[in-house]
Parts: structure tokens; C-alpha cells; sequence
């Protein structure tokens, strides 16, 4: 099905805006230009991953300080939150280190990407919502990403230091890079763009 939803168009262009970023890491501008560059073509096979988890249930409170924000962080909410009832939800239950607690503290959002509002295979698009004092468990993946931050929150690749790109700012990861995520004293909100190989 070649058919894009409306907010689906709309929450691409803002997220285009926002992976162009100079706070970015250079590579990680440049894998998501290569995802929006295949986003120009709607793909879309109707899989729908709707289960929801018990972090969706935080999706108002964790985006209502963007929701009248005349930015592309608001613009990315509301187009977030028109889209709930066609989001793909996923969470991570292995890895190590995860703070205790965290499968229920987090919850993954699918726009564009396997089970979304848009199901296809080459991208991901979407978003991650942390808790407060949550500790995403270190993993690794084959898709290279890229992350922005809509609030503070702190990286860790590789086993180095953690940081915190500040709001706006992201990660690039390569390839099968190691890498965790954690939340401070509010909820966390980053969007994410994986470039997937087939074979991945
Ligand atoms: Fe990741």
C-alpha cells in the first residue's frame, strides 16, 4: 500500500527538520538523511504492532510540556500524539544493566518501521519514552541510528562516559555499536532513525 496518513507526512517533515540538527554528531545527520531519503516513498505492508505497555499509559504526561510549543518539539508532539492510535508499541527485555524495574518504565513507539503507522522494512522511525530514574539496559543492534533528544537525558556507547547531548542534540551509533540510554529526574523523550540493510 503506497496510501500515507496526513500526521504520518507530518511528523516525517518535522522529524527531517530536527535529525538535520548541528547539535548532531555528523554521522548521525547523515544515516538519517539517507531514512528520510527512502521515507520519500510510502511503504506500507498494514502490519500493526498495537499491544500496548504500561509506560504508554505516561504518553500524555511525558509529552504534555511540548504540546503548545510553537517549535518543531511541539510539532513533534501533537503529530506523536494524533498518531497513538496507529503506533506500533515494542520494549526491550534483555540486555544488561537495566536499572530494576525497567521493561514496565519504558516503552518504544513505531512510526515509520516494522508494526507502525507506516509497516515497512528499510527504516525506522520513532520514538522512546523512559520514566524518571530509568537505566535502559546496554544493547547492540545491526541498524545504524541516530537519536534527538526532546528532553534531558544522558548516552553511554561502548562502555565510555555518559552524556548528555542536551536537548536538540543526539547520538549517531554504527553498526552493531554498544550503547544504553538512562533517564534523570523527568521523563524521557528522544525520536530515533534506523537505516536497515536487508539481512537485518
Ligand atoms: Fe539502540
Amino acid at each position: 500500500m503506497n496510501h500515507r496518513l496526513e500526521n504520518v507526512a507530518a511528523f516525517i517533515a518535522i522529524a527531517q527538520r530536527l535529525f538535520q540538527s548541528e547539535k548532531l554528531p555528523a554521522g548521525g545527520r547523515e544515516v538519517a538523511a539517507r531514512v528520510f531519503e527512502r521515507l520519500r516513498t510510502p511503504s506500507d505492508d498494514g502490519a500493526r504492532h498495537a499491544t500496548r505497555y504500561p509506560a504508554c499509559e505516561r504518553l500524555d504526561a511525558t509529552l504534555a510540556p511540548f504540546m503548545n510549543d510553537d517549535t518543531d518539539f511541539g510539532a513533534a508532539a501533537r503529530a506523536i500524539k494524533s498518531l497513538e492510535p496507529d503506533l506500533g508499541w515494542s520494549r526491550r527485555s534483555s540486555g544488561v544493566n537495566g536499572s530494576d524495574g525497567y521493561i514496565d518504565a519504558h516503552v518504544h513507539g513505531m512510526i515509520c518501521g516494522p508494526g507502525g503507522a507506516e509497516s515497512r522494512y528499510d527504516v525506522q522511525l520513532g520514538f522512546s519514552l523512559m520514566l524518571p530514574h530509568t537505566r535502559y539496559p546496554d544493547h547492540s543492534h545491526p541498524p545504524e541510528e541516530a537519536y534527538v533528544l526532546f528532553t534531558p537525558g544522558e548516552f553511554r556507547q561502548n562502555g565510555g562516559e555518559w552524556i548528555d547531548p542536551g536537548i536538540g542534540g543526539g547520538i549517531h551509533n554504527v553498526r552493531n555499536h554498544p550503547h544504553a540510554m538512562r533517564s534523570g529526574s523527568v521523563p524521557f523523550l528522544a525520536i530515533w532513525a534506523l537505516l536497515t540493510r536487508a539481512g537485518d
